[in-house]
């Protein structure tokens, strides 16, 4: 397929995380050319390795990695998801180590780099904490604006939140970060809570990638911590895989219903911190509005999921 469009994705690995990075892999429409990594689920050194042994693990350790902020942009946020993801990440898989060693580069280089260089837009899927994309308005505005879709896992419209009873996890880790990024202009689609909730992947969908080989097989192992702390927490057969749904509608534009909105970030220290204030009165003449993603069809996006996961022992 020549038309592909470029694809970067920074993340955070994280178990949801690598599901994504390996749903963009088995995508024909995406060319993943970088994966920069964040701070988030756990520490930064250990989201980079991971991301490293993700890539390996389905064959393509050339794609480049970049370890970006290992930390939010002004108030330390130290709280990870270890207790969700596994100490390490990854749901307590231990993967092989890839031969590839991180880009030299910090992340902001390495994404400033292909965008100045890339003669087609890009798509960014920000599926962590949103320091780096923060970081690159900052440091390199022009490279930015040459962002053709920036697809973002976090907030909620109305779901309440995940880490706090008002905040979700991405924009609770670097509200500053997440405030900057959605004030900027930039082309965003905002997938939140109130899509990825309802968007359930069973363990029947599971067990079908799973069936399907070695790299179907650490998936599904990968996954296994999710579904013990949904059933343990929740009760549920089933789990959220958020950073694959927001993948989904980086490959395939228009897969969620979409509405303009502004979107406030509180940036207050209070017990409000980190929640997304979805503003329906009417959309401001200031230009910063995004896509917040409203509508999903469950049933289709985990459809896509699965069997894209089950292509990818076929490769
Ligand atoms: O709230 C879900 C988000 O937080 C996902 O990106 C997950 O990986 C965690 O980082
Ligand atoms: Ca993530």
């Amino acid at each position: 397929m020549t038309d592909r469009t470029p694809l970067v994705i920074d993340t955070d690995p994280g178990i949801d995380d690598a599901l994504a990075v390996l749903l963009a892999l088995a995508s024909p429409e995406v060319d993943l050319r970088l994966v920069t990594t964040v701070h988030g689920n756990v520490e930064l050194a250990q989201v980079t390795e991971n991301a490293l042994r993700v890539l390996h693990l389905a064959g393509r350790s050339d794609v480049p990695v970049a370890a970006g902020a290992r930390a939010s942009l002004i108030h330390p946020q130290p709280e990870r998801a270890g207790h969700v993801h596994g100490a390490a990440g990854l749901g307590g898989v231990e993967l092989p180590p890839s031969p590839a060693a991180v880009d030299p580069r910090p992340a902001v280089v390495a994404l400033a780099e292909l965008l100045l260089s890339s003669p087609e837009p890009v798509t960014v899927a920000a599926i962590g904490p949103l320091t780096n994309i923060a970081l690159l308005l900052a440091v390199s505005p022009d490279a930015a604006a040459r962002i053709g879709r920036l697809v973002v896992m976090g907030g909620s419209a109305g779901r309440g939140g995940n880490v706090t009873a008002a905040a979700e996890f991405n924009i609770w880790s670097d509200p500053e970060a997440a405030q900057a990024v959605f004030t900027s202009g930039l082309p965003t689609v905002l997938v939140g809570l109130d899509v990825t909730l309802p968007t359930v992947l069973t363990v029947e969908g599971i067990a079908r990638f799973a069936a399907a080989g070695p790299v179907g097989r650490s998936a599904a192992a990968i996954l296994q911590q999710y579904v013990d702390h949904a059933r343990d927490a929740y009760g549920t057969a089933g789990v959220v895989v958020h950073d694959a749904l927001a993948l989904t509608e980086a490959i395939v534009p228009g897969t969620l219903g979409t509405v303009r909105r502004d979107v406030v970030v509180d940036t207050t220290l209070g017990a409000g911190r980190g929640q997304t204030l979805v503003d329906r009165r009417s959309v401001s003449a200031a230009g910063t509005a995004v896509e917040v993603a409203e509508h999903v069809d469950p049933a289709a996006a985990v459809e896509f999921l699965v069997s894209r996961l089950a292509r990818l022992d076929l490769a």
